[in-house]
């Protein structure tokens, strides 16, 4: 006698009533670029389907985001000024700060989320201040608390710091805190690789480094245990949630992090994930909606309580 498992695969009533795990548009958050200027809707070559929008045109966009019931939005902003330290990314009249606003007012549903970092806002493309040729921690941190709470005054729903700075929650915490924004969480890149699919991004948001490269503070991907280190810093330092990035390369440390600890796990489903579909799926040689779906499945099967992806419209479409 042997054990046939093939009983409950028979038709798709009973698939549906033993299927482990169900993808909702409810896990979905959607990252918009949002540019600086005026009548702005400029196709992402690298990215087929996602633009960089103004504020006047980026209302097209919400209204569909609105229409299929995605939950939240991450901002990133395009700024017309760049510095070498970043300053417009506290200028309480910066591209995102405006954008802030006009979505709370227009779009009171929709969760804002604001992805915290410089390298949009600097000439160099770096994550912070550079000293040396490198990264200075400490100096970058002063300014991350000026543009936490720079975005939370402007309406921010929920701050996501992505600049792999040691220190930046508890700095982001105590800025919110000590100028009344408790209830703001912080949705943490706890654990965010050194990774070459951000290749795509990196066009869209024009935060190429013009020397050098991010591994003197993002991971490096051969790392497992490292992860579990990030993580718990980051939680003990009162991170909200945490994040992986990429998601598919590191499905293994989504898992890792779901099973050790306690915090919802959000994972971001990276702009050269996206583009590796949208290429193949182009000359024909995926199911792009099918592919999708699996590959958005997987993340969640992972356990990935949230999943950060330019497909959330798309599989939105699929799945209301
Ligand atoms: C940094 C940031 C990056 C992404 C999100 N936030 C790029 C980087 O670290 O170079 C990548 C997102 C993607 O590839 O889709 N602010």
């Amino acid at each position: 006698m042997f054990s046939r498992t093939r009983r409950l695969r028979r038709n798709e009533n009973i698939r549906s009533l033993v299927r482990e795990t169900e993808l909702s548009v409810k896990d979905f958050v959607y990252p918009i670029f949002i540019e600086e200027g005026e009548n702005i809707e400029t196709e992402i070559v690298s990215m087929p389907g996602i633009k960089r929008f103004s504020l006047d045109t980026i209302v097209k966009e919400l209204n569909e985001i609105k229409a299929l019931n995605i939950p939240a939005v991450l901002l990133f902003g395009i700024p017309n000024k760049k510095d070498d330290i970043g300053s417009e990314t506290w200028n309480d009249n910066g591209i995102i700060q405006r954008a802030i606003k006009l979505i709370k007012q227009d779009y009171p549903e929709l969760y804002i989320i604001t992805d915290v970092c410089f390298c949009e806002y600097t000439s160099h493309g770096h994550c912070g201040v550079i000293d040396d040729h490198d990264l200075d921690n400490d100096a970058s941190l002063k300014n991350l608390a000026k543009q936490v709470v720079s975005h939370a005054k402007a309406g921010a729903d929920m701050i996501a710091p992505s600049g792999m700075l040691d220190g930046m929650i508890t700095t982001i915490r105590t800025a919110l805190d000590t100028n009344g924004f408790y209830n703001i969480p912080i949705m943490s890149y706890a654990v965010k690789y050194a990774s070459a699919f951000y290749g795509p991004f990196r066009d869209a948001a024009d935060s190429t480094p013009s020397f050098g490269d991010r591994r003197t503070y993002q991971m490096d991907p051969a790392n497992r245990i490292e992860a579990l280190t990030e993580a718990t810093i980051d939680t003990n330092e009162q991170a909200d949630i945490l994040m992986v990035k990429p998601a598919l390369s590191y499905l293994d440390i989504i898992r890792d992090l779901k099973t050790n600890f306690n915090t919802p796990i959000a994972c971001y489903n990276v702009s050269g994930e996206y583009a590796m579909i949208k290429a193949a799926a182009e000359k024909g040689w995926i199911d792009e909606d099918r592919v999708m779906l699996e590959s958005l499945l997987s993340m969640k099967r992972a356990g990935a309580n949230i999943i950060i992806t330019y497909f959330a419209k798309a599989a939105a479409k699929l799945l209301n």
